[in-house]
């Protein structure tokens, strides 16, 4: 039976991984009113992503003999000032699901979880992938500037992306 520390805590990371997927589903919505579809599919992708997320821990708890206990998901924002401050936010959102990740592999490791500890490295490792995809994305509106010929341009580069089977 898993410890009831680390399901509370993992039952709280199932909530910010949905809560990751609304947001980015509501920049990807913010993205289509502004004829943006590279970008709106670029955040629809990232978005479905977060759900996998939220699934895999998910699975893990029935898999633990855990209780999932759904929480309330807050609503993300809706209106943006400019491009470049939406993938700011995505950044720093990454940044805090790091830190959230870390802190319950610290949990595992305290209570001795080894299969959660073992089981969250996969989380460990894609968040050094997400926080580079968002940083660059930010990186580059912040030197360039998000004037309309970078977004255009960009909006057809992100279009190019694919989902991970
Ligand atoms: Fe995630
Ligand atoms: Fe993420």
């Amino acid at each position: 039976m898993i410890n009831s520390k680390v399901e509370g805590a993992l039952n709280d990371q199932i909530r910010k991984e949905f809560y990751s997927s609304y947001l980015y589903l509501s920049m990807s919505a913010h993205f289509a009113s502004l004829s943006l579809k590279g970008f709106a599919h670029w955040m629809k992708i990232q978005a479905n992503e977060e759900t996998k997320h939220a699934m895999k821990i998910y699975e893990h708890l029935s898999e633990r003999g855990g209780k999932i206990i759904l929480q309330q998901i807050d609503a993300p924002p809706s209106e943006w000032k400019s491009v470049k401050e939406m993938f700011s936010e995505a950044y720093q959102h990454e940044q805090k699901v790091t830190e959230s990740i870390n802190k319950i592999v610290e949990l595992a490791r305290t209570e001795k979880d080894n299969a959660t500890e073992v089981f969250l490295q996969w989380f460990v490792n894609e968040q050094v992938e997400e926080e580079a995809s968002t940083y660059e994305i930010t990186q580059k509106l912040q030197l360039i500037g998000d004037t309309a010929p970078v977004l255009f341009m960009m909006d057809a580069e992100l279009g190019k992306r694919t989902s991970p089977s």
